[in-house]
């Protein structure tokens, strides 16, 4: 029996491989499946618009999982009937002033010493794709290849592709010890009950590093980001964006984004906050996105309120995430998504099944073991 702690997309698209492989597998969720960090998602597949300097090593993983979506979105469609609504219109980042100008012009220079297929547009380029856009928008880039899907569908799909192969979901179990016998994990324990497994997932996002029994060795450095994002209701069959649109920010906000959806909701998003496990909205994160969204998307302003929420990015030391075996024979990772689970799902669900199931370390997978936090920093003489 595999044992999966954590009911979100990466737990449950890990757990639909193992079951889909005839493997019996039990995944135990502390709340609902797919209602934290996975809920609070935008879903963008964004590894070029994401692309961030010093995380290079992440690029080439995200890059590869972005590619395997749509193959991952249509084997959903087929395994639960579900359509998680991937869109492929592409992503456009755009400056507003001066600065963000400058500072967009830097990051396309940098994108292009990695490689990145992305297009320089005027903002007048910029508008015809996207009429909405403010007058402000002096400059922009875009990505072909940087897509969406809707992650609260795509839960939902999983959920049912998971329980459809076989797989068992125990939701509002909390796993309060794993158990360690020796340097081998034996099973997990809930309230009183016991489970024996021969290996152990950790897939719990914000709450991975807690979780009492995990040996200290193997105790992922993992924190919760808060991230506090607002749905408005476009109008029916006449949607301000069709493409996911990121503007500049500023503090609490660093950078605005717009995520459009099928079903007519636009997602504002986020907040990025150290408040450890707190959810709670404020009037203060919201006048913030709502600010800097306004300046680039003044249609906003006439918009309905759908939905505000916050969700808690499970946010690792070096912000990539942590897969595959550790130390503890058996205690296996897929944590520390950051801002990337959604883009991130297929290729966690893929490398670490295929861990689970052959023993294999995919090379692509090697550099984002927990043990990379363990080695001794090299010198730079
Ligand atoms: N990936 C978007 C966010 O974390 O807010």
């Amino acid at each position: 029996m595999f044992v999966i702690v954590g009911g979100g997309i990466c737990g449950l698209a890990i757990g639909w491989r193992l079951a889909a492989a005839g493997r019996p597998v039990t995944v135990l969720e502390r709340g609902e499946a797919g209602r934290g960090a996975t809920w609070a998602a935008a879903g963008m597949l964004a590894p070029q618009a994401e692309a961030e300097h010093a995380e290079e090593a992440l690029l080439p993983l995200a890059m590869e999982s972005c590619a395997r979506w749509r193959g991952f979105a249509d084997e959903l469609l087929a395994a639960s009937g579900i359509d998680v609504d991937y869109r492929d219109e592409g992503t456009i980042v755009v400056a507003l002033d001066r600065d963000d100008r400058e500072h967009l012009e830097h990051r396309f220079d940098y994108f292009r010493t990695l490689g990145l297929d992305l297009e320089w547009l005027s903002g007048y380029e910029a508008r015809q794709r996207e009429p909405c856009l403010a007058r402000a928008v002096t400059a922009a880039i875009y990505s072909a290849s940087d897509h969406q899907v809707d992650s609260r569908r795509a839960a939902a799909a999983l959920k049912a592709a998971y329980l459809a192969a076989g797989g068992i979901l125990r939701e509002g179990v909390a796993v309060d010890e794993i158990l360690v016998s020796g340097n081998r994990v034996t099973g997990v324990r809930a309230g009183d009950e016991e489970i024996a497994a021969e290996a152990v997932v950790i897939a719990a996002g914000a709450w991975s590093r807690n979780i009492p029994g995990i040996p200290e060795a193997a105790r992922p450095p993992v924190r919760p980001l808060k991230g506090q994002m607002i749905a408005l209701r476009m109008e029916t069959g006449n949607p301000i964006l069709r493409h996911v649109v990121w503007g500049p920010g500023l503090s609490l906000v660093p950078q605005v984004y717009f995520a459009p959806k099928s079903d007519g909701r636009l997602l504002i998003g986020a907040t990025v906050e150290e408040m450890g496990f707190d959810t709670g909205l404020t009037g203060g994160g919201l006048f913030e996105l709502l600010r800097q969204a306004y300046e680039a998307l003044p249609g906003i302003y006439e918009l309905p309120v759908d939905e505000t929420w916050a969700g808690l990015r499970p946010a690792s030391r070096d912000d990539a995430p942590i897969l595959g075996p550790t130390s503890v024979d058996g205690l296996v990772m897929a944590t520390g998504h950051h801002r990337n689970g959604i883009l991130l799902a297929p290729v966690t669900a893929d490398y670490v099944a295929r861990y689970l199931l052959d023993g294999e370390v995919a090379a692509a997978m090697r550099p984002f073991m927990l043990d990379r936090f363990r080695r001794p920093v090299e010198a730079t003489a």
